[in-house]
Order: structure tokens, then C-alpha cells, then sequence
């Protein structure tokens, strides 16, 4: 078998400013294959943009990173020698929440869409660059995709923006593209046509891809693989068929049990169901079992760091509880 695409293991992150240092990451594994996709699950403030960041190297200055291994393409300690930041917009593109942070409103979306192109194509001409980002915007679903690469972006709807920005990462024709909460900011119905057109892409492109979401359902949707993530740590992490419907660690089962079926009509009757209590402050996370302050399923034994335990072969949790089911 190949090496994967991204090999990171033991991730840690800290933030050091006036206060205690907060530990945001602790241990974190991470693999992609080449061509797979994997996604990344978890509560608000669970960690997941800072392993994004990290891999693109837009963290903060006051974070520390450390790994024992992080691995891209063949490139090592992409952290500390700053690889990271070099492969951003070239190997790595991303996709935000908010399409704008990506968009510039000063230029017209074919300017933004040809100059994209430049570190990928130096010496193609412009003509050349303009027809291929027309193709590529036509084919992420923009209508009149002539017409409107001479429009700026806040001539665009929000679905329509996020369709740019996936044109837009296309073109840098990265082998990792990294898409964080690529929907959340847009409609129901404009989020199911963004994840029709994300899926299709999953289908045309080798790129490998990195999914951010708080959403299960979306990342079935995408993902070969999931790596759910709690208060900076990774509980469980398998193919999403397994995890989905055998889901061995307490917090998965409980993000799966708050989770509404996007697709089905809105019951206004049914009340969605939350998980009680709030990911801890990472300046004051509990020692031992992370989750354990939340778990209807807490032991004494849990005061202790859980070990890791396999669930099949590539399917993983850490938990004190051996649960089958
Ligand atoms: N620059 C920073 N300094 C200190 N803490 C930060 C900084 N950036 C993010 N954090 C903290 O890191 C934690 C994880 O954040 P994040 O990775 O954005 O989570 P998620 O994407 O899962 O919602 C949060 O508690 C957040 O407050
Ligand atoms: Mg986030």
C-alpha cells in the first residue's frame, strides 16, 4: 500500500498567552489517503479548525505545535519547518464557512479565478486561464458562467459564493483540499445543491479531501473515513459505514443521537436532543476520560486516561467501557 497523503501522529497545540496555557489539541492521529476522504467530527469548539489550520499552516502565533510525526506527500515536520505554510494554495486549498474570506470584493470573480491559477500555470496566458476557470465555474453549477465571471462577489447569492470559492479551490488543483464547514453558514436548501456539488467533485477529482463538520450526516455523505473529535482529543476514528452504525464510544453515540435527518421533513413536535453539559474550557480540562463529566456511562475507573481500543481492523475508540454494542 502507498504511504497516505497526510500522516500525522501525536498532534498537540497549545496556546500561550497571559492566562494558563490551554491545551487545545492533545494526542491528535490523523491519515489520508491518496484520493480518500476523510472527516473530521465534533461539537463546537472540539478542535477541528485548529487541525485544519494547523495543516495550512494559518494558526495563530501564539499557538505551539508539536507532533512525532507529520508527514505530507513525502515531506517531513511540515509543522516546524514551516512546509505547511509553502503548500497552501498549491498541494493544499481550502474552503471556509464564510465564502467571503476567501473572496476579494475589489476584484471580479474571472480575476479572481484566473489569478488562482498563476502559481499552478506560470506563462499560460490569460485567455487560456479565463476559458478554463469558465468551464470550471459552468461546472461547479454557476449559471452564465460567461457573464459572470465579470461580476464581483456581492453580486452573488451566499450558495452561489461557496460555489466560486469550490471553483476557485478546483483550479489550484490541490492534492488535499480542505473544506471547514463548507455549508454551515447556508440554508437547508442551498446546502443540500453545495453538498450535490461537493459529492460530485469527490467522484471527478484525485484530490484527497478533508471534511470539517459538526454534521455526521454530511460527512457520510462525503467521507470514506471520520475521526471524531472531543475537547481536542480523538475518542473514536474509523470508516464511516462502521462508526455510523456501530458507533462504540459514548460521545459518538451521543453526537449521532442529536443528529437530524437533514432530508427528512421537520417535525416541529420532536424535540432535537442535545448533550447535556458543555465541552470544558481547555485551560480546565478534567484529567482522565475528557467526556467523562458528560457520560451517562461514567465509571470511577474513568478518573483514569482510557486506553484505545480497536473495534475492527481500522475501526478505533477510547473508552474504559468494552462495550460490543
Ligand atoms: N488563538 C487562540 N488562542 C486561544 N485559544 C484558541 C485560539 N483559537 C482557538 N482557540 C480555542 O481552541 C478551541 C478549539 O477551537 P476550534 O478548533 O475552532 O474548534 P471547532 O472548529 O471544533 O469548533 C476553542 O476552545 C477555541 O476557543
Ligand atoms: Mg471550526
Amino acid at each position: 500500500m502507498s504511504e497516505a497523503l497526510v500522516a500525522i501522529e501525536n498532534l498537540n497545540v497549545t496556546y500561550r498567552g497571559s492566562g494558563p496555557p490551554a491545551h487545545i489539541l492533545n494526542s491528535v492521529d490523523l491519515s489520508i489517503g491518496r484520493g480518500q476522504a476523510v472527516g473530521l467530527v465534533g461539537e463546537s469548539g472540539s478542535g477541528k479548525s485548529t487541525v485544519a489550520f494547523a495543516l495550512v499552516g494559518l494558526l495563530a502565533n501564539n499557538a505551539e505545535v508539536s507532533a512525532s510525526r507529520a508527514a505530507f506527500d513525502g515531506h517531513e515536520n511540515i509543522f516546524a519547518t514551516k512546509t505547511a505554510e509553502t503548500l497552501r494554495g498549491t498541494d493544499v486549498a481550502m474552503i471556509f464557512q464564510d465564502p467571503m474570506t476567501a473572496l476579494n470584493p475589489m476584484f471580479t470573480i474571472g480575476t479572481q479565478l484566473v489569478d488562482i491559477q498563476r502559481r499552478r500555470r506560470p506563462g499560460e496566458s490569460r485567455k487560456s486561464l479565463w476559458a478554463r476557470a469558465e468551464a470550471v465555474l459552468a461546472d461547479v453549477g454557476v449559471p452564465d458562467a460567461p457573464k459572470r465571471m465579470h461580476r464581483y462577489p456581492h453580486e452573488f447569492s451566499g450558495g452561489m459564493r461557496q460555489r466560486v470559492v469550490i471553483a476557485m479551490a478546483l483550479l489550484v488543483e490541490p492534492k488535499l483540499l480542505i473544506a471547514d464547514e463548507p455549508t454551515t453558514a447556508l440554508d437547508a436548501t442551498i446546502e443540500a445543491q453545495v453538498v450535490e456539488v461537493l459529492k460530485r467533485l469527490r467522484q471527478k477529482t484525485a484530490s484527497s479531501m478533508l471534511v470539517v463538520s459538526h454534521s455526521m450526516g454530511l460527512i457520510a455523505e462525503l467521507c470514506d473515513n471520520v475521526v471524531v473529535m472531543y475537547a481536542g482529543t480523538v475518542v473514536e476514528s474509523g470508516p464511516v459505514e462502521e462508526v455510523l452504525h456501530r458507533p462504540r464510544h459514548p460521545y459518538t453515540r451521543a453526537l449521532l443521537a442529536c443528529e437530524i435527518d437533514p432530508y427528512a421533513a421537520f417535525d416541529p413536535s420532536q424535540d432535537l436532543a442535545t448533550i447535556a453539559g458543555t465541552v470544558p474550557d481547555p485551560a480546565r480540562r478534567p484529567a482522565g476520560c475528557v467526556f467523562a463529566p458528560r457520560c451517562s456511562s461514567r465509571h470511577e475507573r474513568c478518573n483514569g486516561t482510557p486506553p484505545r481500543r480497536q473495534a475492527g481492523s481500522r475501526h478505533a475508540f477510547s473508552c474504559w467501557q468494552e462495550a460490543t454494542r
